[in-house]
């Protein structure tokens, strides 16, 4: 089953075909490229603020600040890169919307962008705010943003040609992880990160070989929840014997920084692979 935008929105067919001939799009369309840095320049600003911040609530980082001022000094910032991306995303796709409209890889990044403004604005920020106590309407919020970025993820998973970007996603939970893990629970992280790269390596380019895609596929989906397993294990541990931090920051405090960083890659992840469908 396909989860293209044509495929739940058949209605808006006719007025998405005119939107690259009428204005904003039309004017937009000879400088696609100029605007898709600005798109890209902006999620290097909100990017950096998220990592900056929910890295803080994680315990790494900016520890000469509380989370509290680490909000105030990232959050102008956050805020300039939601606005430009937004902005610079709307009138790129205007200006090739049908690209958009049959793309999978676009649900799940429109999915992944709802759950990031639900995990950042709702719960990573607050969180901040109240350096690291998480309140009822934190908790709840919280569940929602995760239940939407899982229904992101599924669409992303089950996209045909465009699955291969979650590795993206996982890559940057591996790096996440390695960056804030300590003493033994790093080397023995790291050291089963190292191993599993090398069995990948060789089962998918000497055991199984690289042309035999009815070997590879399943081969490397297995490889991507052993890899997802290794990783939300070593994070799990990390988020349980770090303990409580200095700023008051428990589990689930700590668990929604992670998310709120992974589910901006994800929707970057989609945004990458809309190109490939
Ligand atoms: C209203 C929201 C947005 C719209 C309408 C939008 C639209 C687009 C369009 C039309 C493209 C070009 C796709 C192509 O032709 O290959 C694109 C690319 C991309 N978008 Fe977005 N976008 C939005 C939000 C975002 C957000 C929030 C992120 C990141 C968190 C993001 C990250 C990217 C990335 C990484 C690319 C790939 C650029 C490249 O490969 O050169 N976008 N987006």
């Amino acid at each position: 089953m396909s989860l293209a935008p044509q495929d739940f929105l058949p209605a808006i067919q006719p007025w998405v075909a005119t939107l690259d001939q009428t204005w904003p799009g039309a004017a937009v369309k000879p400088w696609f490229a100029q605007w898709e840095v600005g798109h890209l320049l902006s999620l290097v600003l909100l990017g950096g603020a998220s990592i900056l911040l929910n890295l803080r609530l994680i315990g790494f980082g900016l520890s000469d600040q509380t989370p509290s001022e680490v909000r105030r000094d990232v959050s102008p910032w956050l805020h300039l890169g939601v606005a430009g991306i937004l902005i610079t995303g709307v009138l790129i796709g205007a200006s090739n919307p049908e690209r958009l409209y049959t793309s999978e890889a676009f649900t799940a990044k429109m999915l992944g962008l709802l759950a990031a403004v639900i995990l950042t604005y709702g719960v990573s920020l607050p969180l901040a705010r109240n350096e690291g106590r998480a309140g009822t309407a934190a908790r709840l919020l919280g569940l929602l943003g995760i239940v939407v970025w899982a229904l992101s993820l599924y669409v992303f998973a089950s996209a045909k040609l465009v699955n291969p970007g979650l590795w993206h996603v996982a890559t940057a939970a591996a790096l996440i992880v390695l960056f804030v893990s300590r003493g033994l629970t790093r080397i023995v992280y790291a050291a089963g990160l190292a191993g599993l790269i090398a069995i990948q390596f060789v089962t998918t380019h000497f055991v199984i070989k690289p042309d035999d895609f009815t070997r590879l596929d399943p081969a490397n989906k297995t490889f991507f929840f052993v890899f997802a397993a290794w990783i939300l294990g070593a994070a799990a541990v990390q988020v349980v014997s770090s303990g409580r931090n200095e700023a008051g920051a428990g589990a689930y405090t700590k668990a929604m920084a992670y998310a709120a960083i992974l589910v901006w890659v994800t929707t970057a992840a989609a945004g990458r692979w809309i190109a490939f469908a």
